[in-house]
């Protein structure tokens, strides 16, 4: 039988009672998953059980790779390393016994505060969706189910439950779209639909971005699942294409939700993370409301028969529905060293003023709050718990052959999570006031310069600055803190890390920043230090790979995927745009998001987008751009030789941008990245690398039109970042 006639025959069978409890999540009765649908017994239809990413399985109470943040994941632009990323993902999924994985997060990174950008990808949408094409593809290789989220332009955390993001329809076409059009065509078998509405319309009701757009346009057949208590109603969210409502049951009047294992909540919710929590109240759960409705004809039968059609077709081509599928197969050490290759290749060393690599002979001063800890992520649905971590100290300890005296000069900067609010029966720590990491505890406990990686070093702001002072070089590990739902406030260092670091600087001979961080952040002190080593969240290898970065054993292969600047100097400095003003998220900046709003602006970012610096030097030439390669759709592809120059091996990221002609009464963008290769290069040698462009490389979305190249020469820069530029060719279009 073929997979369509067996669905078919399946959804023949059903009464209307099973097909609206097929659609409508239920608890998981072993209480592991985060969202399940209970399967239909009677016709052998097994449940499906759905887990969170995307920084690793999340399984209350249990333990799986804490991978390195999504956002690190884009910072290689290597859409290999991607895929395999995603392979370890579904892996994971599968041998944890579950089905679908509440990933990859492709959100369009819109706002540089965003509370969950470390799960999200770019600033940029080809970036965004070639990143998030590969993820699918591996997530989907083990026979699990992606879920690319949150569909669409959930671009903040502050009342993200409600807010209306006013965006026109270029805008939706050329940004916020493409990476979940491109997750589709990658196979993704799910799509979770926002929690908030665009134009007006709450997104699990959206009609024409659910049914006319993702199903009709883009072919896409699998279904789409609500975001967590994200519906109002259940009619009018069926009767527009949202497939399945989740969780589907009500929270316990002790806080519990479907299989999140929550606890009861001791303490208030604040209004700053209310402000970022669904309203349950208003959702319907599908099996109650559905069946009286195809009753009483406000929801036609085939609708209801489409949703249960798309739920076992998924089911069915991941293997679910009758059990034939790739036998779970995990290999945990491989899956840490894919970890430590993101973590390594993703981190971006902004700054290296002849600082780094550490000889492994220097004396190092290993100063700051995040010494003692492997960040793992933000809070809330992505937090992983892994079975090992290594902390930078010990990642340096083991890694160093000079003395590493640690002193953190500055208490620990706790995480934050929403669960700590809403309750997680995890043991976490109960809210966290921010306010008490500010303050540098001087607790008069010195610290022995010359003692080597003792145990329980004070924060004492004068041992730091001692021990920065006697050794060759000081290493100050920083970091921000960020939960769902929630924002970040301000894009600076939280507690007076700032003042640690100009500190440090003062004194040492030499001073090295290692950030872990979840986006962009203020580098007011970045003049007075020798260098700056961005890890993002590095997740449960930060040590190990801290440690070969600052040694040089691998080159920092990363580039940003998101421009660095003050807050100030975003679009969304404007308040209109973020957070909102009267419920309403103006997105009047229109497509000059990221990089091509500092462009169209001619603004200096602190470091563009793409930046991002290597330890060997590279010459690009003989560069060629071939036509003929991109065919009738009108792509190209450029050839480009990298030449090391430098005496150690390095890794180059190869990057391409389009410069679009100016066409009268159009506003383009100055620049659009377009591509992108990341290429190992040993000491003296040469890479011949070939990116391809697709037709959206020259592509702008005229809401008459469609998708429309404009007639014109148009410039490809061959480069190093958005703002440095090696080569330019040129084609006619
Ligand atoms: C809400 C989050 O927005 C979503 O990303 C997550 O998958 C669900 N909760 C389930 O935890």
């Amino acid at each position: 039988m073929t997979e369509d006639a067996a669905v078919r025959r399946l959804v023949e069978a059903l009464t209307l009672e099973e097909a609206a409890r097929l659609v409508s999540g239920t608890t998981d009765p072993t209480g592991r998953a985060t969202g399940y649908l209970a399967g239909v017994d009677r016709l052998e239809v097994p449940p499906l059980c759905l887990v969170d990413g995307p920084l690793g399985v999340r399984i209350p109470g249990e333990s799986a790779t804490a991978f390195p943040a999504p956002i690190a994941l884009a910072a290689t632009f290597d859409a290999e390393l991607a895929r395999e990323h995603g392979v370890a993902l579904g892996r994971e999924t599968r041998a944890a016994g579950a089905d679908a994985l509440l990933a990859p997060g492709t959100n369009l990174i819109r706002v540089p505060q965003g509370g969950r950008n470390f799960e999200y990808f770019a600033e940029d949408p080809v970036l965004s969706a070639a990143t998030a094409a590969s993820v699918v593809e591996g997530i989907e290789s083990a026979d699990v189910i992606a879920t690319p989220k949150h569909y669409v332009a959930n671009s903040q955390e502050t009342n993200r439950a409600t807010v209306s993001a006013e965006v026109d329809e270029r805008a939706l076409r050329e940004l916020y779209l493409p990476s979940f059009r491109a997750a589709v065509a990658a196979g993704a078998g799910s799509v979770m639909s926002a929690y908030n509405r665009v134009n007006g319309t709450r997104m699990s009701d959206h009609r024409r971005l659910l049914t006319d757009v993702l199903k009709d346009e883009w072919g896409f057949d699998g279904y789409v699942v609500s975001d967590w208590y994200g519906t109002e109603g259940a009619v009018d969210a069926a009767a527009a294409g949202l497939d399945v409502e989740m969780p589907g049951v009500p929270m316990t009047s002790e806080g519990e939700e479907s299989g999140n294992g929550d606890d009861e909540a001791d303490d208030p919710i604040p209004p700053e993370i209310a402000r970022g929590m669904p309203d349950q109240e208003t959702c319907e759960p599908f099996d109650e409301a559905l069946p009286a409705a195809v009753r009483d004809g406000s929801l036609p039968r085939e609708r209801l028969d489409d949703m249960a059609a798309r739920v076992l077709r998924t089911m069915d081509r991941a293997g679910v529905l009758d059990g034939d599928r790739s036998e779970p197969d995990v290999d945990t050490d491989a899956n840490r060293r894919t970890a430590v290759e993101v973590a390594t290749r993703g981190s971006v060393l902004l700054k290296n003023d002849d600082a780094l690599p550490l000889s492994t002979d220097a004396d190092v001063a290993l100063v700051g709050p995040a010494v003692d800890e492997a960040v793992l992520g933000g809070g809330g649905s992505s937090e992983t718990t892994p079975e090992t971590s290594t902390t930078p100290r010990e990642g340096l300890v083991a890694r160093a052959d000079g003395n590493v005296t640690v002193a953190p000069g500055h208490p620990p900067v706790e995480g934050i999570s929403m669960f700590d609010f809403l309750g997680d029966g995890e043991g976490s720590a109960g809210p966290v006031d921010t306010d008490d990491t500010t303050d540098p505890v001087d607790t008069g406990d010195t610290t022995d310069p010359v003692d080597a990686a003792d145990e329980g070093s004070a924060v004492d702001v004068d041992a730091a600055i001692a021990a920065a002072e006697a050794a060759d070089v000081a290493v100050v590990v920083v970091r921000d803190t960020t939960t769902e739902a929630l924002d970040r406030d301000g894009l600076g260092l939280p507690g007076r890390q700032d003042e640690l670091i100009e500190a440090v600087a003062a004194a040492a001979d030499r001073t090295v920043v290692a950030i872990a961080a979840s986006g962009p952040v203020e580098l007011p002190w970045r003049d007075a230090v020798d260098a700056v080593l961005f890890n993002w969240y590095p997740g449960q290898v930060h040590g190990d790979a801290l440690a070969a970065l600052l040694y040089g054993d691998v080159d920092p292969g990363g580039r940003l995927p998101v421009t660095f600047a003050p807050a100030s100097a975003y679009p969304t400095a404007d308040r209109r745009r973020f957070p909102g003003v009267d419920g309403r998220v103006s997105h009047d900046e229109g497509v000059f998001v990221g990089y091509r709003w500092f462009d169209a602006r001619d603004l200096e970012p602190t470091y563009p987008f793409g930046h991002g610096r290597s330890y060997a030097e590279f010459e690009y030439r003989d560069a060629a751009l071939d036509v003929a390669t991109g065919g009738d759709a009108g792509g190209a592809a450029v050839t480009v030789t990298v030449e090391n120059v430098a005496d150690r091996d390095g890794r180059e990221v190869v990057q391409t941008y389009v410069r679009p002609p100016r066409v009268a009464g159009v506003e383009r963008p100055v620049r659009e990245f377009a591509g992108a290769e990341s290429v190992a290069v040993a000491a003296g040698e040469t890479e011949t690398v070939t990116i391809r462009l697709d037709e959206l490389a020259f592509s702008r979305y005229d809401p008459e039109e469609g998708w429309t190249v404009d007639p014109g020469e148009y410039v490809v820069e061959v480069g190093r970042s958005s703002r440095d530029a090696r080569i330019e060719l040129t084609v006619e279009r």
